[in-house]
């Protein structure tokens, strides 16, 4: 085993507990500090606390502070996760690309297109490791997706289209920072940017041509909690049905909660994405056509299935069924392999299923899909990266 890896944690509650997994002291890998604004310091509000005690009592040596910049001030540090809301991403990730880091970034990237391309010219730069926490390319439901259509058996892929029902969407997205088009741009691109990776990873090229519509309906229509300064979180609960029955929802609420883009991909594939926040349900349904078949996912996590379709007939009868027996936590069992992912790549140089050229495509389209929905639907190009750039992620930043 080499030198001890140390690690440093940006945003440590919430998402950030993620990262608790990188902590192996036993191979060569250690939490040792983590960064919160709210760190030891919770907001004054009569909503539900951030509890920093898990961070506290797992690392109980680990220092912390309530500034990022101190944690990356630190030398010792080698690995930075940075696991704060979107609207943070650009500037944290920079600053610690900068100051030499590895760095793993939660999706999305960030909340503009000119904030990933600032993100990955940094890292192009100073040559210190980028990786987005893309772990949908983890999931064993996308995972069997990918190998049914890497084998060939149901042609090229000409046609995809994901349907996206969010039935816990009134408990995390508009209760909090989310709720803002200046936190997060828009649903469409933080949720919608894990599926839109996907589907341009299953789909083997990415969007060049973008056209979206959404609409705020539903919650616009909601309870409210009063203006008065005090940061919203999220509250989940499934007992949270209908929509229009509850309250406590952000005083500014700016984002869509329905949200619909068609894209034209490089290779001349077309996709669609649909995203609902009202479901009464949850689950993300893909599927993708191609010349000689079609492949769908019933259920996307926990216990699932993958169909195929090879022979004309009926759609209640597939001609390959796959079970898949999955977990239902940590994102299908995708969170632990997406951790080791990073970690091989950090240490060993290992390549990795998810790609910074790719994170930013998605958000690129997240972003101008928004842009087009907020103009008239009007068709947006997504602008290419340098070629040098792109060269240098898909070669494993070597
Ligand atoms: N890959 C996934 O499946 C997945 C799942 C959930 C969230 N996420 C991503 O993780 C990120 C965090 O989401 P969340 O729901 O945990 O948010 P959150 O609001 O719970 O914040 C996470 C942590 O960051 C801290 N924080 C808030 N402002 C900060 C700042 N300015 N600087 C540093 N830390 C700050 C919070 O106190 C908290 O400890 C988002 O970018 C989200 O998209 C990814």
């Amino acid at each position: 085993m080499g030198k001890t890896l140390k690690i440093g944690i940006i945003g440590v509650h919430g998402r950030g507990m993620h990262a608790y997994k990188a902590h192996q002291p036993e191979n060569g890998l250690e939490i040792v500090m983590g960064a919160d604004p709210f760190y030891d310091k919770p907001p004054q509000s009569n909503l539900a606390l951030p509890d920093f005690k898990p961070f506290q009592e797992k690392f109980p040596d680990a220092a912390v502070t309530r500034d990022y910049r101190e944690l990356l001030a630190n030398k010792d540090i080698d690995i930075v996760f940075v696991m704060s809301p979107d609207f943070c991403h650009e500037e944290q990730t920079i600053a610690a690309l900068e100051a030499g880091k590895a760095v793993y970034l939660e999706k999305p990237m960030a909340i503009t297109l000119e904030g990933c391309d600032r993100i990955l010219e940094t890292a192009y730069r100073t040559k210190s490791k980028l990786f987005i926490g893309h772990n949908m390319r983890y999931f064993p439901s996308v995972l069997k997706m990918k190998e049914v259509i890497d084998s060939g058996i149901i042609g090229d892929i000409q046609c995809g289209w994901c349907r996206h029902f969010i039935g816990y969407g009134g408990d995390a997205y508009f209760r909090d920072w989310h709720s803002e088009q200046k936190n997060s741009n828009g649903l469409l691109l933080q949720k919608g940017a894990h599926d839109i990776d996907v589907m341009h990873w299953l789909m083997g090229s990415s969007t060049r041509r973008v056209v979206g519509m959404g609409m705020l309906s539903v919650y616009n229509r909601c309870a409210r909690r009063p203006d008065d300064g005090t940061p919203g979180c999220a509250k989940w609960s499934n007992a949270q049905y209908p929509p229009l029955e509850q309250n406590g929802f952000s005083p500014v609420i700016d984002v869509e909660d329905h949200n619909m883009i068609m894209m034209q991909l490089a290779n001349g594939a077309q996709a669609t994405y649909m995203q609902c926040h009202y479901s009464p349900d949850s689950e993300r349904n893909y599927t993708f056509i191609g010349t000689k078949g079609r492949v769908e996912n019933i259920g996307d996590h926990g216990d699932c299935q993958i169909h195929v379709w090879t022979s004309r007939g009926s759609r209640q009868k597939p001609d390959i069924i796959y079970d898949l027996k999955g977990s239902v936590i940590d994102h299908g069992g995708a969170d632990t392999p997406t951790v080791t992912s990073f970690l091989d790549f950090v240490r060993y140089g290992a390549p990795t299923n998810a790609n910074p050229v790719a994170a930013r495509d998605a958000v690129a389209t997240g972003v101008l899909g928004h842009c087009s929905m907020r103009n008239g639907n009007i068709p947006m190009e997504i602008p290419q990266l340098d070629e040098n750039l792109v060269k240098y992620f898909i070669n494993g930043q070597k």
